[in-house]
């Protein structure tokens, strides 16, 4: 376990997104903040950052020095810091976090449903995105017509997509239902997984990732909801993020 120094109060708040160092010292000489159940009115005071349970206007906080959720990604948001038709997934978590510059992992259509890790380690984000470490996701993707053993065949064979002569392949693809398919790709190119289907002669007309490397999307995360990922999966994740 990591050891550190005591911090100030307001400069932990400042770390965890709260505002500027003079508005996090505001919050707590206005009495809003709370560390382990009780209001502190000094912004120098120093906490043992690591580990804290603290507040601020009730809402309950534990520090984190680096931000690794996942959220449960919705139909209907896109991906992206300056969306272009639809609200962006950040505005689905509160603003310390967007303050503090929380990123999607890669992206997803803005009709995809599902398991999305967001993080404000941009090494990280490098380290899951890059095609090089063929980090696994996997995909359930609802098809307009039948799917059969020629189209499962064919993407596990490799298809070529227009934009690249380099045939890409599903690392596992199977048929789970007559309009369904299960798919593992471990690269990530833009709209991947329909046009591997479409080249395959079908059609995606619903797509949700149940999984990213290690992790699996929780049954108990709804549509919208997010969580903190806890160390053991940070550290499966990526040594380095489990700090
Ligand atoms: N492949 C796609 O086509 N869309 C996604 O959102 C993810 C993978």
């Amino acid at each position: 376990m990591r050891h550190s120094l005591p911090m100030r109060l307001s400069d932990m708040l400042f770390t965890q997104g709260f505002g500027s160092r003079r508005e996090c010292a505001g919050l707590v000489a206005a009495g809003r903040v709370q560390v382990l159940g009780t209001v502190v009115l000094e912004p120098l005071q120093e906490v043992a950052e690591e580990g804290l349970l603290f507040a601020v206007d009730d809402q309950p906080w534990t520090y984190q020095a680096q931000a690794v959720l996942m959220l449960h990604k919705p139909a209907g948001y896109e991906c992206s810091r300056a969306p272009q038709n639809h609200p962006s997934v950040l505005s689905l978590l509160p603003p310390p976090l967007r303050q503090r510059g929380v990123q999607p992992v890669g992206r997803l259509d803005q009709d995809t449903t599902g398991l999305l890790l967001l993080t404000d380690q941009g090494q990280l984000i490098h380290r899951l995105t890059h095609p090089k470490h063929h980090v696994p996701k996997v995909y359930l993707a609802g098809t307009r017509h039948l799917v059969d053993e020629a189209q499962v065949a064919a993407l596990l064979a490799g298809v070529v997509l227009h934009d690249d002569p380099q045939p890409v392949r599903a690392a596992a693809c199977e048929a789970i239902g007559p309009q369904t398919l299960k798919l593992t790709l471990t690269d990530g190119r833009y709209h991947q997984v329909k046009r591997m289907v479409a080249a395959v002669g079908n059609r995606v007309e619903s797509l949700h990732r149940e999984s990213f490397g290690s992790l699996a999307l929780p049954v108990d995360l709804a549509p919208g909801q997010w969580r903190w990922l806890d160390g053991a999966e940070r550290l499966s994740l990526s040594p380095a993020a489990a700090a």
